[in-house]
């Protein structure tokens, strides 16, 4: 084509990128790649390997390693024998390290960019302005991550060798994430690159050589998912990061039940892109673009369901049906296309099934008229509307270019509709009334939301979901903190539980009064459902009462009772921190009595259970001040804009009390929850169950709201996995020994809810161990509003 025919039709022209270099490097590769592990390049020990193809033209680039069992044992083995030296380092040694990573990341910025781009078929645009350079930012964060550790995370240490596992869809931006926050702090890892896009991991291994990290800090195995399961399975990992399908997320919960090892998961979306009738509607198609055609919409946090305000639903669909046929899907190394390849034939097919299937259920498809590639990967830029909610284009991950449509008519059908999935990852509102957005963004049920933006990604701003979307953060100080423990568990001791005392005889204690205590629920005091109960006896064997002997439809009463509480997630804080003071000052009133209740239960003098009682009052006036200062941030990405992260509620917690200090034990567990908003079903110790049940009158002279604390005596293990399979629970703590957290754990994988497990024990007394943001934090899940600003 002539310059004058260029300039007459305005097409676009090639602008092909070089890949010569990331060509010439993989070359350099010998066929066949190797495994990185204790700084040097080795052979896999099973002999095995597979080939990785570059998705646009299906041409094969290399071999890539299949590390097997004895790999990973190798790679896990290295890493912990390094761990210590490198957590022994400074922070101002270990951030030079990550400093040094940025900068060389940026100097081969290029290279790594043009690599991704081959072996994963994103677009150059992409990988070189959004990718990499977010890359090096994760770097250059957490680099100032290490340097202030010894101050601003005086009390904590790291958790020792991290196994890592990442998906295809942003191979290195994946990597870091996980790398700089794990190392930053003294730990040392072991990552697993996804099987379709191994290379700029391995790259990145040669980075690590350059920038002389110690051997052994940062490991490298290469395989698929029987890889992934071996860092899994290893003994001696200390945590788990994944991130990737929910599917496997579950499996991964499931295997690492009991073991101890730490697990954040960040998982697949389905996330809601709401326009309202007053947004910038040429914005708002812009930014489904980038919601849904970045990464050929291979992101968790595609917005992938529009849902569109009913009175601008047809000139939204217009416009965007209009601007869909300007967008070029191409070679990725071409500087001027849109959209790049799907990652696999595999994915490719599994895009067409799910259309073919949405058109079949009756929505309208819209593509556009261009032509597409000849050969390779490609699905072009795709719109479902006339999409039902409850069809299987709305609830499913499609994982491509693919957007379905609905309409809503009013803000309380945006937010129904919008929650109505099981993930809870993203979401994106559009609307030049700050005032809607900003009070639609806290209904969300996800972890991010932009206002009148999209796919807004930074270090300092933490990213992960709620619901079956996963949990943890990556990124901000609470995706950091998540790389590290408490250093007073080093010290302490594993919980043994011991058979619970039975009655000797017919000792009844003078102060049984032949009366069963009732379970609580809703406020009320509730028969148990299987109508039996359960001796609470004192070590002497002396029987001091009985409570009720509750079961699985008990769970059930009390979760639904709790469901029901919606008020008290939205209280001022000011209010709940009132009830808490009230709460502890009607414990007081009532000292006495519970010191000798407790005394009666466990053979201590009163004067010891005096001082439980007085530390329980003291714990309710802790939560009383915490409840209106445990705040969120607001965050300063490089944008204009602002990201608020707030501290919400995970909903309705089961909790297991400790066994030892029925009160103290009670308190401290059922107050921080409720304080930072949660409604609570709560298993009392069930050797000292009579502490729970004499506090009824206490909550119910309080003011707490029916339905907010709740009470279900009887066997705490059994109750414990019932909490833990009831699909409406957001979360469960279970304070006991490990056999227990194990069944507690695995039972949770249903709906993915958050486990705190914990089988030591700690000094309830203490406020460094009893209370405190620890508590507050478990009690939590942070929400980031992006708000960007500007004309
Ligand atoms: P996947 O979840 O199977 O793979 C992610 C990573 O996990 C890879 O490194 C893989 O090798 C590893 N893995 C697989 N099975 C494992 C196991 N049992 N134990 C430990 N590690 C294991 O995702 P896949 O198969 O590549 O994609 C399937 C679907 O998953 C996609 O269509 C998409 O819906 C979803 N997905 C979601 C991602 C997200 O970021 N939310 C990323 C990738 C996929």
């Amino acid at each position: 084509m002539s310059i004058a025919e260029i300039l007459d039709t305005m097409d676009y022209g090639p602008a092909p990128e070089s890949d010569k270099e990331a060509r010439a490097w993989i070359a350099a590769l010998g066929g066949e790649t190797k495994l990185f592990i204790g700084g040097q390049w080795k052979k896999a020990k099973s002999g095995e390997s597979f080939e990785t193809a570059s998705p646009a033209t299906g041409e094969v680039l290399v071999k890539i390693a299949q590390a097997g069992a004895a790999d990973i044992d190798a790679a896990v083995k290295v890493a912990a024998k390094a761990q210590p030296g490198w957590a022994a380092l400074s922070g101002h040694q270990r951030a030079r390290y990550l400093y040094a990573l940025a900068r060389l990341i940026q100097r081969h910025s290029r290279r790594f960019a043009v690599l991704e781009s081959l072996d994963n078929g994103k677009p150059i645009r992409e990988t070189r302005d959004i990718d990499i350079p977010l890359v090096a930012r994760h770097f250059y964060h957490h680099a100032g991550w290490a340097q202030l550790m010894e101050t601003e995370l005086s009390d904590r240490e790291p958790l020792g060798v991290c196994g890592q596992i990442i998906p295809w869809n942003f191979p290195l931006l994946m990597l870091a994430w996980k790398i700089a926050p794990a190392i930053a702090l003294g730990n040392t890892v072991v990552l697993k690159p996804a099987e379709y896009t191994s290379l700029t991991a391995l790259l990145f291994a040669e980075m690590c050589q350059k920038a002389g990290l110690p051997d052994g800090v940062v490991n490298i195995v290469t395989g698929d998912g029987s890889t992934g399961e071996a860092i899994v399975n290893h003994p001696g990992i200390a945590k788990i990061a994944f991130t990737g399908s929910t599917e496997v997320g579950r499996k991964i919960r499931e295997a690492t039940a009991g073991s101890g090892k730490s697990l954040t998961l960040e998982l697949g979306g389905k996330s809601p892109f709401i326009v309202f009738d007053d947004a910038d509607l040429d914005a708002a198609v812009e930014g489904v673009v980038d919601a849904i055609w970045f990464n050929q919409g291979q992101v968790c946090c595609a917005g992938s369901r529009l849902l569109v305000q009913e009175s601008v639903a047809d000139r939204f669909v217009a416009k965007l049906t209009a601007r869909m046929e300007t967008l070029r899907v191409g070679d990725p190394l071409d500087k001027a296309i849109d959209i790049g390849a799907i990652v696999h034939p595999v994915q490719l097919k599994r895009i067409r099934e799910l259309v073919d299937v949405g058109v079949k259920e009756g929505a309208e498809l819209h593509q556009p008229k261009a032509a597409m590639p000849g050969k390779g990967c490609f699905y072009p830029p795709t719109l479902l509307t006339n999409v039902h909610p409850a069809s299987t284009v709305a609830r499913v991950e499609i994982f491509g270019p693919v957007l379905v449509a609905t309409t809503f008519r009013t803000p309380s059908e945006a937010v129904e509709l919008a929650n109505n999935t099981e993930y809870g990852l993203a979401a994106s509102v559009w609307s030049e009334t700050l005032s809607l957005a900003l009070d639609i963004a806290p209904k969300l049920k996800c972890g991010v939301v932009w206002v009148n933006g999209t796919n807004m990604f930074d270090a300092g701003v933490g990213f992960g979901g709620y619901k079956e979307s996963g949990f943890g953060r990556e990124g901000g100080r609470e995706g950091l903190v998540a790389y590290s423990k408490p250093k007073w568990l080093a010290k302490a001791k594993p919980i043994m539980e011991k058979p619970a005392p039975q009655p000797s005889g017919d000792v009844v204690s003078t102060s049984f009064i032949d009366r069963t205590a009732k379970l609580y629920i809703g406020g009320k005091q509730a028969r148990p459902d299987g109508g039996y109960s359960r001796p609470v006896v004192s070590p002497a064997g002396v029987l001091v009462g009985e409570v009720g002997e509750g079961n699985r439809k008990d769970i059930r009463n009390a979760v639904e009772a709790a469901r029901k509480a919606t008020g008290w997630a939205t209280a001022s804080e000011h209010n709940r921190a009132q009830i808490l003071y009230y709460i502890a000052e009607n414990l007081e009133v009532r000292a006495g009595e519970f010191a000798e209740r407790l005394a009666a239960m466990t053979g201590k003098r009163k004067s010891e259970t005096a001082k439980e009682v007085a530390a329980s009052v003291s714990r309710l006036f802790s939560y009383g001040a915490w409840a209106d200062k445990f705040e969120g941030a607001v965050h300063k990405p490089p944008l204009r804009g602002v990201a608020l992260a707030m501290n919400e509620p995970l909903g309705i917690i089961g909790v297991a009390c400790p066994e030892e200090h029925g009160l103290l034990g009670f308190v401290s567990t059922f107050a921080p929850a409720i304080c930072a908003g949660n409604r609570v079903v709560a298993i009392p110790s069930s050797s000292q169950a009579l502490a729970a049940t004499d506090f009824y009158q206490v909550l119910e002279t309080s003011d707490v709201p029916a339905g907010v604390v709740n009470i279900v005596t009887g066997d705490r293990a059994a109750l414990a996995l019932e909490l833990a399979k009831h699909e409406e629970v957001d979360g469960v703590w279970w304070f006991g020994n490990a056999a227990g957290a194990g069944k507690v754990e695995k039972a949770s994988a249903g709906n993915l809810k958050q486990v705190w497990a914990e089988t030591v024990s700690r000094d309830w007394y203490s406020p460094m161990q009893g209370e405190g943001r620890e508590f507050l934090t478990r009690a939590t899940q942070v929400k980031n509003i992006w708000v960007p600003y500007g004309e």
